[in-house]
């Protein structure tokens, strides 16, 4: 092995370690009763992330790239294949809080017993099976924010509102003044640069922008609660067909986690909201309406990109260790909330799915979802950058999701 390439595998092997480490982290507090809980259909139990992110490592690279290997448990997959059809049938997703067995040890036990399988084998491994460890473990860090946000929803399920850890007091956040960033004008290049990005990042190509300011900062708790006191959410001149009839059906008057007086629920149990702090657990549908409510709109993907691609993305409120974790005033634009865009998720030009199964990862969710920009509070330091795409549909809001503004010059 060539010195640099001896380099890189080590790194590799550290980061996989690392980042399989911080998900046990995550997990420590948890009961096994706690981690079997499914909220709802779109939230996952906690032993489920645990379980399938290690189905991920040993389906595509241990089965598929070590000769000789053999599953941990045959019977497993069929629970822990989340949306692969080149991987067969699977356990119904709305079903997943289901499943008490295996027992949260006996998925801790699977866990070691494939990260030291991972580790032995990462020498012999060729190029094309070093790409899907560096995929699993990308893969991996987007199940650790999902499992922060799926164990927000289970204990907020609980009316003795258990706290998942703990945060400080709330810092008497000053509020930034709101400043308008002027945009680029004309073509910009969006999408992938150097080092791993997403299949549905690429490849790299023009967007034409228009003249347009994108907000300085997102919008807060306290501008929030102007909006809900002016009757945002009783204005259906406000909202979107769609939305409108969602705020109606699902009787929608604040924010997800939101109580009546002035406090919300948080991964430390009920605390008082901060004004000051960016808004969080809005949908697509709210940040419209939001927006309109002031004379603004959503910013496009490609306006969002094009401000903040000379940001350092590994700067802001983002996850460096297991813990509670909650939007803050005063971060940038990579942190505390994601940010809706007006813009749908869809291929971009000359867009190719990566090889094999793992080209199910997103081309196909390319219908009924908008993007999302920037990262957020539970999102581990390092996987986000500008190109990256976060997507959910319209009404979705169980995620650290916020607004930042935009509008045409
Ligand atoms: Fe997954």
């Amino acid at each position: 092995m060539a010195r640099s390439d001896e380099e890189q595998a080590s790194s590799l092997a550290s980061r996989l370690a690392s980042t399989r480490a911080l998900t046990l982290d995550l997990a420590a507090p948890l009961s096994d009763a706690d981690a079997t809980i499914q909220p709802h259909p779109d939230a996952s139990p906690a032993k489920w992330h645990l379980a399938h992110t290690t189905w991920f490592f040993e389906t595509f690279i241990l089965r598929d790239h070590v000769p000789g290997y053999r599953l941990h448990d045959e019977r497993w997959p069929f629970l822990f294949n989340s949306y692969y059809e080149g991987e067969g049938d699977r356990h119904a997703r709305p079903r997943r809080g289901m499943l008490s067995r295996p027992s949260l040890d006996e998925i801790r036990d699977w866990r070691l017993a494939i990260d030291d399988a991972l580790q032995r084998a990462l020498p012999e491994l060729r190029a094309q099976a070093l790409q899907l460890v560096e995929l699993g473990i990308h893969h991996e860090q987007q199940h650790q924010e999902l499992f922060l946000t799926d164990i927000l929803a289970t204990f907020a399920e609980s009316p003795l509102e258990p706290a998942y850890g703990e945060l400080g007091p709330a810092p008497a956040g000053e509020l930034e003044p709101l400043g308008w960033l002027e945009g680029q004008d004309g073509p910009a290049e969006i999408g992938a640069g150097d080092g791993f990005t997403f299949d549905c990042e690429r490849p790299r190509h023009r967007a034409l922008l228009h003249p347009h300011r994108i907000a300085s900062r997102c919008v807060t708790n306290g501008e929030w609660q102007e909006f809900i006191a002016d009757g945002g959410y009783r204005a259906p001149t406000l909202w979107l067909s769609d939305g409108w009839d969602w705020v109606q059906r699902e009787a929608v008057e604040r924010p997800l986690y939101w109580h009546e007086d002035g406090t919300s629920f948080t991964l430390a149990g009920r605390r008082a909201i901060d004004p000051a702090a960016p808004v969080a657990h809005v949908s697509h549908y709210e940040a419209d309406a939001f927006a309109r409510w002031c004379g603004a709109r959503l910013p496009t993907e490609a306006e969002w990109e094009s401000a903040f691609a000379a940001i350092d993305p590994r700067q802001g409120h983002q996850l460096d260790r297991a813990g509670a974790v909650i939007p803050k005033a005063g971060g940038g634009p990579f942190g505390d909330v994601w940010q809706w865009t007006g813009s749908a998720y869809l291929a971009y030009p000359g867009y190719q799915p990566d090889a094999g199964t793992v080209g199910e990862y997103n081309g196909k969710f390319m219908s009924g979802q908008m993007v999302l920009k920037g990262a957020s509070c539970a999102t581990p330091r390092g996987h986000s950058r500008a190109s990256y795409r976060n997507f959910f549909p319209p009404p979705s809001r169980w995620q650290f999701t916020g607004v930042r503004l935009a509008r045409d010059a």
